[in-house]
């Protein structure tokens, strides 16, 4: 039986008391001829392969709206986005740090969207002007190879300085902020932990750049050659470490920095003119219940939900147990476009000493 929602999409043809053929249900896009609404929403998805494949699993199961994603690194979905802003191919966008979904909000990417499930989570996880939620929060951390710092004889890092220890030449693992929101947060994370100065926060990259062996495109490809044994240390979202330790890479632990650490608060957002708008606000409307944000332990995920009624995985890092700083999502995101060309120019093409 066809489900309410697939029931309230699907436009119907007829005809008026004059004789004049109108699509009721029918939505009409910016060039002005009326089109059906595609029962089914297309999400630029950034979190895990296997987050995305689940949460858009479990909503077609709750609705029956169908549900496609592409999963995208946070910068790669925002250029994509802006690519297509025109004749937009996404509906939604879901995960991945707020930071670029303010970065969007700045070239007019995202529409605005108070759901009524916005009501039960903080202010703290939430866009105040509506344009975008927060669905799951991780904290920054270290995932340390015990294995390969014992073999060199070098203690797992507890601070961001330590991480500049010369021993770990070309054994710290880190993405690379023009792709990786996780990088992104790692960088934002030095201009707070230096009272807002963008040049001291490149000069502690460009410090720590003879210690990085590559910058990867995706957040937690560093927890993946942590877990090989190709590097000692990488910068990542602890959570990303805690699942890669969970599929057998026993020797992994994390550890955070005691100057402070940065989190991500990862959005859910409404693409501005996207094909599927309705099916999008369901989309949303769902991403924020605790029956959503209870999905994410079930294929590793363990960010802590932002829905207060949502239960926490025992899993999930305790939040009150990390010294977190105040990590301003809005101003990162409006200075992101400047800060990961200028860590491209002045960081990531230095040559290593
Ligand atoms: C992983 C984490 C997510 C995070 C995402 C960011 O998937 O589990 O919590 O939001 O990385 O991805 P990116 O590739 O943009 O760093």
């Amino acid at each position: 039986m066809a489900s309410p929602h697939r029931r309230r999409l699907r436009p119907a043809l007829v005809f008026t008391a004059v004789g004049v053929l109108v699509c009721a249900g029918c939505v009409r896009p910016a060039g002005g001829a009326r089109t059906e609404e595609p029962n089914k929403v297309t999400v630029a998805c950034g979190a895990t392969e296997e987050w995305c494949a689940a949460m858009t699993a479990a909503f077609t199961a709750k609705t029956g709206i169908a549900a496609e994603f592409v999963r995208l690194s946070s910068g790669e979905a925002q250029a994509r986005i802006l690519a297509a802003r025109d004749n937009p191919e996404f509906d939604v966008w879901h995960g991945g740090p707020a930071d670029g979904y303010a970065a969007a909000v700045g070239h007019g990417l995202l529409e605005r969207y108070v759901s009524p499930n916005a009501a039960d989570i903080p202010a703290r996880y939430k866009d105040a002007d509506g344009r975008w939620t927060g669905v799951y929060v991780g904290v920054l951390g270290f995932c340390d190879n015990t294995r390969v710092l014992g073999e060199k004889r070098v203690q797992a890092p507890r601070s961001w300085q330590s991480l500049l220890d010369p021993a770990l030449k070309q054994n710290v693992g880190i993405a690379h902020p023009v792709t990786s929101g996780t990088a992104y947060t790692a960088l934002w994370t030095q201009v707070t932990l230096n009272g807002g100065a963008a040049d001291a926060a490149l000069r502690y990259m460009k410090q720590l750049h003879p210690n990085v062996l590559q910058y990867s495109k995706s957040g937690a490809a560093p927890a993946q050659q942590v877990a090989r044994g190709e590097i000692g240390v990488g910068v990542v979202f602890s959570h990303d470490c805690v699942a890669t330790r969970e599929q057998g890479f026993t020797d992994l632990t994390v550890t955070f920095p005691t100057e402070g650490t940065g989190y991500e608060v990862g959005g859910v957002a409404l693409i501005k003119g996207g094909p599927s708008p309705a099916a999008a606000k369901k989309y949303i409307d769902w991403a924020l219940t605790p029956a959503a944000q209870e999905i994410g332990p079930t294929v590793r995920s363990y960010q802590a939900p932002t829905n207060p009624k949502a239960k926490r995985s025992d899993k999930a890092v305790d939040l009150s147990a990390v010294k977190l700083i105040d990590y301003d999502a809005a101003a990162a995101g409006a200075l992101k476009s400047d800060l990961i060309r200028r860590f491209d120019a002045e960081v990531a093409q230095a040559p290593k000493s």
